[in-house]
């Protein structure tokens, strides 16, 4: 296992396009491994594998709803069906320090596929779901915060770049 770095924004790579996974071998599973690992040591409720600049359509989640593991992984996800819509407050371990409410829509159908390649459906709502969403824009190398307004994504490039200047002195 190991921890893997994640990107941050604006890293150009944050924006590719991730490819579907074809081959169900042994580096698959380490790597869905390695995301879970990599996203518990930075404390997220859910990585994408683009964020650690691999780019294969994997995710991993969980919620920690009740402070319990619930742990899932998804391969190839895809919505097939949405329901309603709700704002959801985010935050990504690429964006540092950026927390903000974006609609997303309110319940899900996710088709994927498990690490050897049988397929699934799963049927989510609220926080599962908005986490799900996230991800899979993650993936088609979308950020949250491009839901938001352009006067509001500056402030959010500004102090990421402050941020980094600290780092650097
Ligand atoms: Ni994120």
């Amino acid at each position: 296992m190991a921890i893997l770095p994640i990107l941050s924004y604006p890293h150009p790579h944050l924006r590719k396009k991730a490819k579907p996974v074809e081959v169900f071998d042994a580096s698959l599973a380490q790597l869905i491994e390695d995301l879970f690992e990599t996203m518990y040591a930075d404390g997220g409720v859910g990585l994408a594998a683009t964020q650690t600049d691999i780019h294969w359509r994997v995710l991993t989640v969980d919620p920690m709803e009740n402070n319990e593991r619930q742990p899932f992984y998804l391969v190839n996800p895809e919505v097939i069906e949405r329901e309603g819509t709700m704002l959801s407050p985010e935050g990504c371990l690429s964006v540092p320090g950026a927390y903000d409410k974006i609609t997303r829509s309110q319940r899900i159908k996710v088709r994927a596929v498990d690490k050897h390649g049988k397929a699934f459906e799963i049927d989510e709502s609220g926080y599962r779901a908005a986490i799900i969403q996230h991800e899979i824009d993650h993936l088609d190398g979308k950020l949250f915060i491009d839901y938001l307004s352009s006067m509001k994504r500056e402030r959010v490039r500004k102090h990421i770049a402050e941020l980094s200047q600290e780092k650097k002195a």
